[in-house]
């Protein structure tokens, strides 16, 4: 399980998130809504570990993991996939996702890892491009493969339908009903709720830094 425990976050003077807790146990997949600004990527990202909270407490199995660096918490099994795509931009999409796989298995391990997931994520055709040069369905594709490269227990999807189309969204959401397959627990943010509905267990809004139950 992981969990937050009354945990708040300040910016200079700007209170983002109040004393929030939430439990995401392995094999659920959680959806969070809020507007612009509510603190929803600043949550994902004091879950693992990109943002310290200015107070309280995040564990993973009972174990403290407040003052954790992200890359510890990788080994750990917490996987974030970044609202703005942040592959090794000069890498092909197979390095990229075999690097990340190292993380966590053997040079061969890893390179056959790699090949499953491409296909998995239908980036197989472009395994040999420079991410740089991918359109912006396939950054996405490539930002959640590389964030289930490193063979998570606890999946943190920031914002994976933003800024695409239909057709590319219609893809995203399938991966996701995919990776739901795959016993993780999962949190996915997003603008609006309608998106998450059907794809999620539960659904809970943020604002006003407070996070409720829908
Ligand atoms: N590193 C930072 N320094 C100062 N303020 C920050 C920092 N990161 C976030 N903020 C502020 O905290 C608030 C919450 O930001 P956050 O990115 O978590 O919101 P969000 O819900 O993810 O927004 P969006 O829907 O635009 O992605 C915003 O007002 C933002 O300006
Ligand atoms: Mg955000």
């Amino acid at each position: 399980m992981l969990k937050l425990r009354d945990v708040s976050k300040k910016f200079n003077s700007l209170m983002v998130l109040k004393k929030i807790n939430l439990d995401i146990r392995t094999g659920e997949t959680i959806g969070i809504y809020g507007p612009n600004g509510s603190g929803k990527s600043t949550l994902l990202k004091i879950l693992s570990g990109f943002t310290k909270p200015s107070c309280g407490k995040v564990f993973i199995n009972d174990r403290d993991i407040t003052e954790m660096p992200a890359e510890k918490r990788a080994e750990l099994g917490i996987a974030y996939a970044f609202q703005i795509p942040r592959p090794f931009e000069r890498l092909t999409v197979f390095e990229n996702i075999y690097t990340t796989s190292l993380l966590r298995s053997d040079p061969e391990e890893a390179a056959i890892k790699t090949e499953e997931l491409l296909y998995q994520f239908e980036l197989s055709d472009v395994s040999d491009s420079i991410a740089a040069n991918l359109s912006q369905g396939e950054m996405k594709l490539l930002e959640i493969c590389r964030s289930v490269a490193t063979q998570p227990d606890f999946l943190l999807l920031d914002e994976p339908f933003a800024a695409l189309d239909k057709e590319n969204a219609r893809v995203i959401r399938r991966k996701i009903r995919m990776l739901r397959s795959m016993d993780m627990g999962i949190v996915i943010t997003a603008h609006r709720s309608r998106i998450l509905e059907g794809l999620v267990d539960r659904i809970m809004k943020i604002e006003y830094g407070i996070l409720n139950r829908e």
